[in-house]
């Protein structure tokens, strides 16, 4: 069903927070700590359809100054080199990621301790996930904030890659 399929592109970055579910995503709502987002797509009578069928499917938005957000990071997929989001599924067991409260700006698991940077591509800095968070192309239409392209690598941890393109 719509509502569980992997960000689709065009489909709006809204925010995932209960306190602030469904509103649109702007880029003065971002900084160096995540903001959960779903992407919201349409539903077949047009209506605004967010994603939340599948809780794959939160997403983690940053904005960092110019120039921190470096390789191996596809600066092609980031908002003019300084916004950049993610999957929020830990590839190693599937929670979702949260700020890592020490070192800001780095993302900290709090099922098993691992770590990430979200400006060089979300590589593994600490613990057991296997793979980065995946990196999911994003630009900009008017204020909106909108997905440019599938994810970057298959990003889901309890999914097969087929399982996951049927649902494309
Ligand atoms: Fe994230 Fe284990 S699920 S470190």
């Amino acid at each position: 069903t719509r509502d569980k399929m992997p960000p689709v592109p065009g489909d709006i970055l809204v925010h995932a927070e209960p306190s602030r579910e469904g509103q649109l995503v702007k880029v003065s709502d971002l900084s160096e700590k995540l903001v959960r987002a779903w992407p919201q797509g349409k539903a077949e009578d047009g209506s605004p359809l967010i994603r939340k069928g599948d809780p794959n499917n939160v997403l983690c938005i940053f904005r960092f100054p110019k120039g921190q957000i470096v390789a191996p990071t596809v600066m092609e997929a980031t908002i003019d080199s300084e916004i950049v989001a993610y999957s929020d599924i830990c590839t190693h067991a599937g929670c979702s990621v949260a700020n890592d409260d020490q070192n800001v700006g780095d993302m900290k698991c709090p099922c098993h301790s691992g770590q990430y940077d979200p400006k060089r591509g979300c590589k593994v800095i600490g613990g057991p996930p296997p793979r980065p968070l995946a990196q999911l192309p994003i630009k900009m239409d008017g204020d909106n904030l909108v997905v440019g392209d599938f994810f970057l690598e298959f990003p889901y941890p309890f999914l097969t890659e087929q399982e996951w393109q049927a649902r494309i």
